[in-house]
């Protein structure tokens, strides 16, 4: 049986997180360039979900220095695997790598048109903050969520942080 797991991507994941991309929006994607820069970022968490050889999911999470809240700039699951959860764990797993980082608050924008990941987002505690106009480059707008962060529990051991 292949094990599923969520790992830090590094510079032989980013050709599949590209066609990820590519699959997953029609416009704002990231590019191969930008996947690069951010595999190496002291700033960014870029992880994927594997199972074996295959990359299921990744996430892409922010911090800006002296900000208590850190970005989720991106998500996605692979179009085969949708619907099972997997967006879920890896959700959970940018909240817990957000926390290490020293930050109390996960916050992004989702296209006010995207019903998937706002009800992943609602789901799971964030909280609608605001909406921005023509936020995207096809002129969409997008809804902005913050949730807070669970302190970690005193003695839980950490989590890997590879
Ligand atoms: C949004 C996305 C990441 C969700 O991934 P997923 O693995 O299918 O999500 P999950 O199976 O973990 O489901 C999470 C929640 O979203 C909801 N959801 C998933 N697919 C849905 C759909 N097609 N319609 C409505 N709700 C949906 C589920 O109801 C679930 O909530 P519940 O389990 O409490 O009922 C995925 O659709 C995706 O990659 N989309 C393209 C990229 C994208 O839009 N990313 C978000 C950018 S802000």
């Amino acid at each position: 049986m292949r094990t599923r797991s969520i790992r830090a991507a590094t510079l032989s994941d980013v050709d599949r997180l590209l066609a990820l991309e590519t699959d997953s929006f029609a416009s704002d994607r990231l590019t191969l360039r930008s996947f690069r820069h951010f595999v190496r970022s002291p700033t960014a968490v870029l992880r994927v979900m594997r199972e074996g050889a295959d990359i299921l999911g990744y996430y892409l999470l922010l911090f800006r220095a002296r900000s208590e809240v850190a970005r989720l700039y991106s998500i996605a699951v692979d179009g085969r695997h949708r619907g099972r959860g997997l967006a879920a764990a890896l959700l959970a797993d940018a909240e817990r790598a957000a926390r290490r980082a020293g930050r109390m608050r996960l916050g992004l924008e989702v296209r006010e048109d995207n019903a998937p990941a706002i009800r992943l987002y609602e789901r799971r505690g964030y909280v609608f903050t605001g909406r921005i106009a023509d936020y995207y480059a096809d002129g969409a707008g997008a809804r902005r969520y913050e949730k807070r962060l669970d302190r970690p529990a005193r003695g839980r051991p950490r989590e890997a942080d590879d």
